[in-house]
């Protein structure tokens, strides 16, 4: 077993001991003490420790822990529940620090407070910042931005009664392909996410760049190819369809908020079917795009996921992570590559994962 996962256990099981006793029962003092002398290991490296919770991933210092087994589960559920969802460890912490805080995450009632050598606090997507914009304009090359803005008028013209530019998707495909044979970096091609307004447009078109160039490397060609593309950039067009404020509400969803949005994949297909001309494949994707691999995921259909739709799910997930920026940290590929990875096989296609894990990291290494 590794430092971390250690770490956790005994923070874990000092945490449950201080439920079920009392906060000076001895065997609390004695986890604490434990988890504190693995603690003081990072920080004989030279390492702090960073934890992050995403979805029900567990990722320290930007690994993520593979079956970490009960403890694990059970702090990841405690966190959830206090609405943490990231806590960093800073050299210089004491113990009495360590055992405050497992005596706060011990406690159902009790808030988490703020210690100096303990930050907690949520992976929020911070949009507004600009250090960060400046970072990213920086590095976008720019030839994916024009698409955005095309993309963004045809977008605005989605109504129920009017059928969507199906000539204007197909340009930004075109587009999108010229770019791809002239780029090396993949990752250059993604736009930078400034405002939540433009999340819709700046996903969409990063969706369908990322799903285009995993087709492509597959062996698809001509008007399949096309069709992957201009699916993609509609996947989430359902979400038109959501209440606004619903969408951009920051912070944790209530259940019928969450219940709300789950249903954009199906507001999505229903107006696309409608669609005279629009290929068919454009339906199945905004369908099927959050069904996982093993068949779970929303809504519940009876059959197994379409493969452009399993494409599709992997750089949806790959660009929806990408965007958060946990205390102005993005995550880096390699990161969610590796979170994806212990999801294979359950939430997504194996064999598509493999190829997309391949084909991104052979780009990364010809930066
Ligand atoms: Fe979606
Ligand atoms: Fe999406």
């Amino acid at each position: 077993m590794n430092t971390a996962t250690a770490f956790i256990n005994s923070l874990m099981a000092a945490i449950s001991n201080c439920s079920l006793y009392k906060s000076d029962h001895p065997s609390v003092d004695s986890y604490v003490k434990k988890a504190f002398g693995l603690l003081t290991q990072f920080f004989d490296k030279g390492e702090t420790l960073e934890i992050l919770i995403i979805e029900d991933e567990l990722v320290i210092n930007k690994n993520p822990i593979k079956n970490g087994g009960l403890h694990i589960a059970g702090f990841i559920k405690r966190m959830k529940r206090k609405g943490i969802s990231r806590i960093d460890f800073v050299k210089g912490i004491s113990i009495s620090e360590l055992k405050a805080l497992v005596v706060d995450l011990a406690e159902q009632a009790r808030e988490v407070k703020a210690y100096p050598h303990i930050k907690t606090g949520i992976i929020d997507v911070s949009l507004t910042d600009r250090a960060e914009e400046a970072l990213d304009e920086e590095t976008f090359n720019g030839v994916a931005s024009t698409q955005v803005e095309h993309l963004r008028e045809i977008y605005n013209d989605v109504s129920l009664f009017k059928p969507i530019n199906i000539a204007g998707l197909e340009e930004i495909v075109i587009n999108f392909l010229i770019t791809l044979r002239r780029e090396a970096y993949i990752l250059r091609l993604l736009s930078p996410v400034r405002s939540y307004s433009e999340y819709t447009y700046t996903h969409a078109t990063n969706v369908a760049i990322l799903s285009m160039f995993q087709a492509e490397s597959l062996g698809f060609s001509g008007k399949l190819l096309h069709e992957i593309g201009i699916a993609a950039l509609l996947h989430d067009v359902g979400k038109l369809f959501v209440s606004q404020e619903v969408l951009e509400k920051r912070g944790r969803l209530e259940k019928p908020e969450f219940e709300e949005i789950k249903k954009h994949p199906i507001y999505g297909a229903n107006y696309l079917s409608r669609i005279e001309g629009l290929t068919p494949l454009a339906t199945i994707v905004a369908l099927e795009h959050h069904l996982k691999y093993d068949g779970s995921g929303y809504p519940t259909i009876n059959r197994k996921q379409h493969l452009c739709s399993q494409i599709v799910a992997i750089s949806d997930f790959f660009d929806a992570l990408r965007s958060i920026r946990p205390y102005r940290r993005a995550l880096e590929a390699k990161e969610i590559l590796a979170m994806m990875k212990t999801r294979a096989s359950k939430d997504f296609n194996p064999f598509l994962l493999d190829n997309f894990s391949k084909i991104l990291l052979m780009t990364l290494r010809r930066k």
